[in-house]
């Protein structure tokens, strides 16, 4: 073979052993492989210049170098290009035998979490659950329970009016989202009449209110409903004195003071020590060492009728207690809207 391409083939591979990226690939390429100015067409051009008889010999010898340069590049390319993968592989290795991640997964609202501790307190001290609808009639509202239209009693509740005058029968003409839950008494003595009934009735309630930091236009009642016969205030007070020991622990005192509600009579409302300071003041409790817990009574011997039951045979208590308030208490929540202001950053705490 002519000299000049033994030492053109020599140079070229060991140039190409030398490129160690696709650049460097590129160039080599370009100085040895290109037909124009590359060292192999310079090698090619010499063949006019040699002698005739020599020329098939040079062009065949040129064309091996042709050939053999060609396939050792494309053999670099592909070794190159599994140098790259397997860097790529290493770099982001994956540890298969890592535990997965699990998903976020939600949990009970706090007002949902709350509703469910009444339920087991009450369900232990042998009250079922029973459940009224959120729009109510003026009548279950307020009428039955002994607030007669234009009493100043109504100046209680501030009253969302859902209008529904094309009802036939003037008593049902006007619906009221409930105030309280309070109507569900009539309903659970006028389904259970005469048999005794002791329920507890949980449910949200709506208030034409201002919304500020401690009031909500909805919020949660859980109203509480025991009749039969002699039935008295001191049942109730035990009640509500035993309810506040199994919710808030066995030294939980409990005090009643006077009030009045147009559905019970006598009325009262209930107290217990305050469960941060025990009662010695605090900035919870207002200094006075007390937090209200309920307002209730015996049930009003008019109200008793309107369920269907004889007030002189039977008697029966009521009560009523807020959710939202004595959670915002035990945790130190200082604005009633973060419970439905879905704010997840607050929600999430109560996992
Ligand atoms: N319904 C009353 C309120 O919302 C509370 C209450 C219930 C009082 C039962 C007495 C008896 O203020």
């Amino acid at each position: 073979m002519h000299e000049n391409l033994v030492s053109l083939r020599a140079e070229a591979l060991a140039a190409l052993a030398e490129a160690g990226d696709a650049a460097a690939l590129e160039a080599w390429r370009v100085r040895y492989l290109s037909r124009k100015g590359g060292a192999l067409g310079a090698a090619m051009d010499v063949i006019g210049k040699l002698p005739r008889e020599e020329r098939p010999a040079y062009g065949q010898a040129a064309n091996e170098v042709k050939v053999a340069l060609e396939e050792a590049f494309a053999a670099r390319q592909e070794a190159l290009k599994q140098e790259a993968l397997a860097a790529e592989l290493a770099a982001g290795t994956v540890d298969v035998t890592l535990p997965g991640r699990p998903p976020s997964l939600g949990h009970l609202h706090i007002t949902s979490q709350n509703l469910r501790e009444y339920r087991a307190v009450f369900a232990e001290m042998g009250f079922e659950v029973y459940d009224g609808p959120d729009v109510e009639t003026d009548d279950y509202n307020f009428g039955l329970l002994n607030i007669p239209p234009y009493h100043p009693a109504r100046d209680m509740w501030d009253t969302f009016w859902v209008s529904q005058d094309a009802q036939p029968d003037p008593a049902q003409r006007t619906l009221v989202m409930r105030t309280h839950t309070s109507p569900g008494q009539i309903r659970a003595m006028r389904d259970r009449c005469p048999e005794p009934v002791r329920v507890i009735l949980p449910g949200k309630c709506y208030r034409y209110e201002q919304i500020t930091a401690r009031s909500e236009h909805q919020f949660y009642q859980i109203e509480g409903l025991a009749v039969g016969r002699n039935i008295r205030l001191t049942d109730l007070i035990g009640t509500l004195h035993e309810f506040a020991r199994k919710m808030y622990g066995p030294s939980r005192t409990l005090r009643v003071r006077g009030s009045y509600f147009p559905f019970t009579e006598p009325s009262i409302e209930a107290d217990m020590d305050c469960i941060l300071c025990g009662g010695k003041g605090c900035a919870v409790c207002k200094h006075t060492g007390w937090l209200e817990i309920a307002g209730a009574g015996m049930v009003h011997p008019i109200v008793l009728r309107n369920g269907g039951y004889d007030p002189d045979v039977y008697s029966g208590f009521a009560f009523g207690m807020g959710v939202e308030r004595p959670a915002m208490l035990r945790h130190r929540i200082n604005d009633i809207r973060y419970f439905y202001g879905n704010d997840l950053r607050f929600l999430g705490q109560f996992g």
